[in-house]
Order: structure tokens, then sequence, then C-alpha cells
């Protein structure tokens, strides 16, 4: 069996008649972190919520585990019916730029809601599951405050903690820390990191290069909806590639 946790194949998506991915295929290994970088606009929002059927796709494959959410048949993406797209949805976690907490409910609650309510997961065991993740993450004496009282980096890695709660087998970032002020980048950094060393399967959607440098298996470079390369840290930091050059060389002055 493939230890292959995602294969997108041939993803394309348009909006309005306006392609904004074209051909976009990538997969992801057990363990695997995968940055996502490029220009803003260049499709990289879209592919995540293509990846996690926020969006639908117009044609292309979507397959998790070995197990299709999407294929396509005659040039337009068919989607397993609903009660294996459920199934599936288990299989990964999404963490927003802007954290999306529910701002009326405490921190416990934000983790503990899902894998209660929705995953059935018994509360003592939900409740003892957050709270050591909300130790893991130094957040230890947050758990009755409320999102408004935290700052963007406690709420971040709140936010990650909710994610995690479900157990999730990949967790897809979209930048996660642009929304935070530098000094609050880094410890959330720490914790995406932290859990690169636990071996999470991680896709990254990032400008932040050099954490993707350092934390990468693979860098897979988007412009126009068009994966450019996929490549080690090392390769994708040393490319001939005069678009990846030009890129990471803005980051690097
Ligand atoms: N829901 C939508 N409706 C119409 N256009 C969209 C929608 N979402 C994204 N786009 C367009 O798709 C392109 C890529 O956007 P996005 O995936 O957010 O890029 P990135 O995340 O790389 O900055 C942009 O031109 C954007 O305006
Ligand atoms: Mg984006």
């Amino acid at each position: 069996m493939s230890d292959k946790l995602l294969e997108l194949n041939s993803i394309h998506k348009s909006f309005a008649g306006v392609t904004v991915l074209e051909d976009i295929s990538l997969s992801v290994s057990r363990g695997e972190v995968v940055s996502i970088i490029g220009p803003s606009g260049s499709g990289k929002s879209t592919l995540l919520r293509c990846a996690t059927m926020l969006n639908d796709i117009d044609s292309g494959e979507i397959i998790y585990m070995g197990r299709k959410a999407a294929t396509t048949v005659d040039g337009h993406a068919v989607y397993a019916p609903k009660r294996e797209l459920k199934e599936i949805s288990k299989f990964f976690g999404l963490v927003f730029q802007n954290f999306n907490l529910f701002p009326h409910y405490s921190v416990l609650k934000n983790i503990m809601d899902a894998p209660v309510s929705v995953a059935h997961v018994d509360r003592n065991e939900a409740k003892a599951r957050a709270l050591t993740l909300l130790d893991q993450f130094g957040l230890s004496d947050k758990a009755d405050a409320y999102p408004c009282e935290l700052s963007g980096g406690q709420q971040q890695r709140v936010s990650i903690a909710r994610a995690l709660a479900l157990k999730p087998e990949i967790l897809f970032f979209d930048e996660p820390t642009s929304a935070l002020d530098p000094e609050l980048t880094g410890e959330v950094l720490k914790v995406i990191k932290q859990l690169a060393a636990e071996h999470m399967t991680m896709i990254i959607v990032t400008h932040e290069m050099q954490f993707a440098r350092e934390v990468s298996d693979r860098i897979v470079f988007i412009e126009n909806g068009i994966v450019v390369a996929d490549d080690s840290p090392e390769a994708i930091f040393t490319s001939d590639n005069t678009r990846v050059r030009e890129f990471i060389g803005k980051f690097n002055s």
C-alpha cells in the first residue's frame, strides 16, 4: 500500500470563466511537511479550499488515503456521495489565517466542541485531550478564557489545537501567521515546528521563507495557478528558475 495521504491530480478550477488553478498535481506522503509559496493571487488559498472541499473543483481528482473524494467523468468533476465525503473529511483539518474561533465559546469549548458534538467523542475524553493540547502549546492557563482575551498568537495556537482535537491525518494551514505582528509570529511557527518534529503531515501556505526552508520536506512554488517548482528546500532556494529566484529574492533583500 502506498503511504500517500493525499493525491491531487490535474486539478482545474475557475471562477466565472477565469481560470485560477490549471492542471495542478500534488501528492503528500505520511509525515511530510509541504510548504506552498507563491505570489499573492496565484491560487494558493483556492488550492487549499479545493483540497479541503470548501470549493468544488471543475475537473481533476482528489484522493485521500486511497479514497476518492472527487474524480472526473467526461471532463467534469464528480464527487463521492455525501456520506463518503463526510468520512474523508475526517482525514484533514484546516487552520485559517484569521483563527476563526467561536467568540462566544471559551478556549476549552472551542477545542472540545467538534469532537463532542460532531465526532461524538466522550466528553471527559475530549476534555482531557483538549487540556493536553493546551498544555503542549503553553496555554494551560487559558482554558477558561474567551478568544477576545487572547493575543493573536494565542488565538492561532488555540485554533491549531482545535484542528488537532479531531485527530486529523493531515493538517492544512493557510498563511497561519500573516495576521500576526512579527513578535507573535514566532510562537505560532514554534508550535508548527513542534508538530513537524512529531511527524505530523502538514501542508502550509506561507510567506515565511526561512521557516519554510527549515521545516519543509518539500516546497511547492505556485504561480498563476500552475506548479512552477516542487522540490526540496535546498533545490528551491538555489533554483535556476527565473521566477522562483525572483520570488525568493524578494524575501532575502
Ligand atoms: N470565491 C471566489 N470567487 C471569484 N474569484 C475568486 C474566488 N476565490 C478566489 N478568487 C480569485 O482567484 C485568484 C486566486 O486567489 P487565491 O487563491 O486567494 O490566491 P492566493 O491565496 O495565492 O493569494 C484571485 O484572482 C482571486 O481573486
Ligand atoms: Mg491566500
